[in-house]
């Protein structure tokens, strides 16, 4: 597990008008924190940004130490790191689950995790060899999960892990998701659930572009 120190600060992105007007956030390992939020508020876009799949206009990010600046140059950074769930599952369609999760140890000489533990876990055994474009929704989502764990990354990235699960595979999930907090692994959560961003250790809401903790 590696280590995990992130800190945003004065972070501001526009598209066609601002998103994030002042964003402020320290992640650690321990961190287990959720962010919620209306549809539009920008959710999406401060998890890309501390994703390092989207650039910021202005502010400060720095990454274990590191300064980051446009985020696309960080590509080893972020698979070493960063397991990222992500809301449209980004998986590649023409792959088998089984390839889709194991996509990242091709690009990376990282230990991985049990491959046999991790599909147990999210219950998808059956469908290792089925192209993921037949795939259900909750389906994608949990082979989408068990590819951003395989390289054991130090924090994990969710945006709406459990959107389109069932109420039993929403508490596999969730389970999963403290387990990996509680063996060092830092989480940061967004999902619309109040009762699932009430169990973080820490619960923003990001209104006009700025979080705002509630306690
Ligand atoms: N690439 C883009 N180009 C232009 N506008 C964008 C782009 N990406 C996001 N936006 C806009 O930025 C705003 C925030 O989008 P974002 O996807 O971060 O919202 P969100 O809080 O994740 O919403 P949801 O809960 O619906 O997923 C929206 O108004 C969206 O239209
Ligand atoms: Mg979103």
């Amino acid at each position: 597990m590696c280590n995990i120190e992130l800190k945003l600060e004065h972070i501001q992105k526009s598209y066609t008008r601002p998103v994030l007007t002042d964003v402020n956030l320290s992640v650690f390992n321990e961190s287990y924190i959720a962010i919620l939020g209306k549809s539009g508020s920008g959710k999406s876009t401060l998890l890309n940004i501390l994703g390092l799949v989207e650039s910021f206009d202005s502010g400060e990010y720095c990454f274990n130490g590191v300064k980051i600046r446009q985020a696309k140059d960080y590509a080893k950074l972020r698979l070493e790191n960063i397991g990222f769930i992500f809301q449209a599952y980004n998986l590649i369609p023409t792959l088998s689950c089984a390839e889709n999760i194991l996509l990242p140890t091709l690009y990376s000489s990282k230990k991985q995790r049990d491959f046999d533990e991790l599909v147990e876990l999210l219950d998808i055994k059956p469908l290792l060899e089925q192209k993921v474009t037949t795939l259900s929704g909750g389906e994608k989502q949990r082979v989408a999960i068990a590819r951003s764990l395989i390289l054991d990354p130090g924090i994990i990235l969710a945006d709406e892990p459990t959107g389109n699960l069932d109420p039993y595979n929403k508490e596999i999930v969730f389970d999963l998701l403290q387990k990996e907090n509680k063996r060092g692994c830092a989480v940061v959560l967004i999902t619309h659930d109040w009762d699932l961003g009430n169990k973080a250790k820490t619960t923003f809401v990001l209104e006009g572009g700025r979080l705002i903790e509630k306690k």
